[in-house]
């Protein structure tokens, strides 16, 4: 049973891609909002978002905006997290960060509702919201785990360029624009290299043994959120698509799973769709995955390499499963467990 009938809420980044649909998540799904509270940078302080029909003012975030919040979801990037999360904690919030910031902070739980909801019984004020990549993969690898334990994750992503927000979004479509008029590109403002028709083998910044942080915040969020035990190796892709991240998995089981028992555990689990019927050219593909909040999987096949291995395709949508469908569950989750 929660506590209150309904929230006083706040989203710090609302006019960005992950906080508009973060708006109207909380919408659409009904979330017992009191008051709604919209929080930005300057350029923004005093502009209108309508929030079930009813217009609320925004205001620049700082810390006598949080005051008499019950919840604050934070898609702000991970300065204003490291700054301000805090300071929301503080004024009596909880926290449900967006940003990689407090993800791996042993005080912070690191949660997808799927997999690891008691979690959020230890909460201190601050919860990380994973990564999307992790996000999908994990929500689908759990049933696979819980049924054959998993030893061992390959994986390769595809991945949107919504996933690097409005910036990049923009520049894809302009550098596509351009490329498809003139024959080049001559301004590649969202990343190091032209995307508009092209491939980039590198997301976040590139680290240790020359993985990006992006592939390293993978291979730690699964240990997390999932089991300690389990190893993981990524490539992390960006591909010029507008929204949905696509993504290679390779399993090593500990006890042998076949295809069919895979897709028996997989159609049973939450927030799961399978599409896999070869036959008939059924597989997903991240258009699909528009206006979708499941993840889908298909191209399960037995990896006979190995002992006991099995490679899936696993896509789903980066802005909500992947963000704010996924803080909005904590949220939710949190309600259920009465912890706000
Ligand atoms: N996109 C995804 O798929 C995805 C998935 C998981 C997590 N995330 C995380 O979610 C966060 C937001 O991503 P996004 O894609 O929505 O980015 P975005 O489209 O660039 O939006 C970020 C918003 O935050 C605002 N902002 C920046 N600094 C702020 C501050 N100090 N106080 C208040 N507002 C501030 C920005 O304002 P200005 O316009 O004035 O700069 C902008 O409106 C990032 O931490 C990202 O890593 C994104």
């Amino acid at each position: 049973m929660a506590k209150k009938e309904k929230y006083n809420v706040a989203v710090v980044g609302a006019l960005g891609i992950v906080g508009r649909e973060m708006k109207s998540t909380l919408e659409r799904k009904n979330f017992p909002v009191n008051e709604f509270r919209p929080l930005g940078t300057k350029r923004y302080e005093g502009k209108e978002v309508i929030f079930n029909g009813k217009p609320c003012k925004a205001f620049q975030a700082d810390r006598d905006t949080f005051k008499g919040i019950d919840i604050a979801i934070f898609s702000a990037g991970g300065a204003a997290s490291k700054e301000l999360a805090p300071i929301a904690a503080e004024e009596g919030a909880v926290v449900i960060d967006n940003s990689s910031q407090w993800r791996m902070d042993p005080k912070c739980p690191l949660v997808v509702p799927e997999v690891n909801p008691q979690d959020l019984d230890w909460h201190n004020g601050i919860i990380a919201n994973p990564n999307c990549s992790t996000i999908q993969m994990l929500v689908a690898l759990k049933p696979l785990h819980d049924y054959a334990g998993i030893k061992r994750i390959v994986v390769s992503t595809y991945q949107s360029v919504s996933g690097s927000g409005k910036v990049a979004f923009n520049g894809l479509k302009n550098e596509s624009e351009e490329f498809l008029s003139t024959g080049k590109v001559s301004n590649t403002a969202a990343y190091e290299q032209q995307i508009a028709f092209n491939c980039l083998a590198h997301i976040d910044v590139f680290q240790e043994g020359g993985y990006t942080k992006e592939e390293y915040k993978m291979v730690n969020e699964t240990r997390k959120i999932l089991d300690k035990t389990i190893k993981t190796t990524a490539t992390c892709v960006r591909v010029p698509v507008f929204y949905g991240h696509c993504e290679s998995v390779n399993i090593e089981t500990k006890n042998k799973i076949t295809r069919e028992k895979a897709i028996e555990l997989l159609e049973k689990a939450p927030s799961i769709t399978v599409m896999d019927d070869p036959e008939n050219n059924v597989y997903p593909s991240p258009i699909m995955t528009n206006n979708l909040d499941n993840t889908l999987v298909g191209r399960i096949r037995e990896d006979d390499t190995i002992e006991n291995g099995l490679n899936l395709w696993i896509v789903s949508n980066n802005i909500k499963k992947g963000a704010a469908l996924n803080s909005v569950e904590i949220a939710e989750t949190l309600l259920q467990r009465n912890l706000v």
